[in-house]
């Protein structure tokens, strides 16, 4: 009706599509995720994360013998992302699940387990049949999730909200960047006892402080990647190199683009390269590398090298200034990231990857809130 026209443009405010809002909005949106749960004491006292959810139960989380992170789609992203500073700052072993794979294999799961369910909606089945598979089987069952009251959130014993906002588009944007601050939070929580790792949750505390300032900066890049968008507009496929804390950026840079440009895109882990997908590379197929500061930037040229001496068409994103580090013979496209600290790049990284999926979205011309056989919340398995 014209009443729901009218209110739909009202909250797209003066965005065309809710997920260019919602990808714009991000500053905002992680903001509202760290209010009140980040603590920067005085002089004396050192600096820490407080989440109500979970305060009771993080000495037996602490205990468990494994943290299982279990999700869907870009959840599941967000989970794989988070991965290595928890084990990090935990030290204890964390393993990731497709909720339905799980499922399909009735995985062994342990009273001595501690399971991490992530879902924007709160409502996923397959992670909702997951959830119930982990509670038979006796474990610490963690819920994070967008939706507040949600299946999810009840029906775990403890957990934290995303508190993202209401997100519209089918594809997830904000609540991705959301859900990799919520986890990095969990992973200080949990590593909160350890005084030998104070100096780097510190430094990550900071980070997160300034996160949403870098945000801002790198959405500075959206004519830049809509340039982007208009050269690769008629290609059939793009691929995108990660590894490490982008190993899980470049899964959901390919996930938007295919799952709005309904174009084919693949992620691929930079270390897997010479196992197969090197064969696919020549003058023509599209390559998103990230290649971003981090322990593993060496690796991560040694590929670029590589793919440059197989005529690869590359595009590199890399960290402010390191465009003749990652381009040796200035021949690529580069896109330039401000940088932070190694475990929260990844929100900083995903960010000209979802702008791009939209603007080719929008330049090919297909519907960018409701892709073509989506649903927003996946309610049937
Ligand atoms: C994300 O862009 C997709 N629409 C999809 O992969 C989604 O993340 C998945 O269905 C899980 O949804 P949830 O987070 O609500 O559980």
């Amino acid at each position: 009706s014209i009443l729901e026209m009218e209110v739909e443009q009202i909250n797209k405010g003066s965005y065309e599509h809710y997920m260019q809002k919602e990808i714009h909005e991000q500053p905002e949106s992680l903001t509202t995720t760290m209010r009140g749960r980040l603590i920067r004491g005085g002089s004396s006292k050192s600096k820490t994360v407080l989440l109500g959810g979970l305060k009771d139960h993080l000495k037996t989380i602490r205990r468990s013998r494994r943290i299982v992170f279990i999700g869907c789609g870009t959840s599941y992203n967000a989970a794989l992302a988070a991965r290595p500073i928890l084990e990090e700052l935990s030290g204890i072993p964390v393993t990731m699940e497709v909720a339905s794979d799980l499922l399909d294999r009735q995985g062994p799961i342990y009273r001595e387990d501690t399971a991490v369910f992530v879902s924007q909606s709160g409502e996923t089945a397959d992670t909702l049949h997951a959830l119930e598979y982990a509670l038979e089987n006796g474990a610490l069952c963690v819920g994070i999730t967008n939706t507040v009251g949600s299946a999810i959130a009840r029906n775990t014993h403890c957990g934290v909200h995303i508190n993202a906002g209401c997100e519209i588009g089918v594809a997830s944007t904000k609540a991705y960047t959301s859900q990799i601050v919520v986890m990095a939070m969990l992973a200080l929580a949990i590593g909160d006892d350890t005084s030998s790792s104070l100096g780097r949750r510190e430094s990550i505390i900071d980070g997160l402080f300034d996160l949403p300032n870098k945000v801002r900066e790198v959405l500075k890049l959206d004519q830049e990647m809509k340039d982007l968008a208009k050269l690769l507009i008629a290609e059939q496929s793009l691929l995108v190199f990660g590894r490490g804390y982008n190993y899980a950026t470049a899964l959901e840079g390919a996930l938007k683009v295919k799952e709005v440009a309904l174009m084919h895109s693949e992620g691929i882990i930079a270390g897997e390269m010479k196992h197969g997908p090197l064969a696919l590379v020549d003058e023509n197929l599209p390559i998103v590398v990230i290649a971003t500061r981090d322990a593993c930037f060496s690796k991560q040229q040694s590929v670029i090298q590589q793919l440059h001496a197989r005529k690869g068409r590359l595009i590199m994103m890399c960290s402010k200034g390191d465009s003749a580090a990652v381009c040796p013979g200035g021949s690529c496209r580069v896109i330039e990231v401000p940088q932070v600290e190694d475990c929260l790049q990844p929100v900083i990284n995903v960010v000209p990857l979802q702008l791009l999926a939209y603007h080719l979205t929008v330049l090919r011309g297909y519907n960018v809130d409701q892709p073509r056989n989506l649903a927003k919340s996946v309610t049937t398995q």
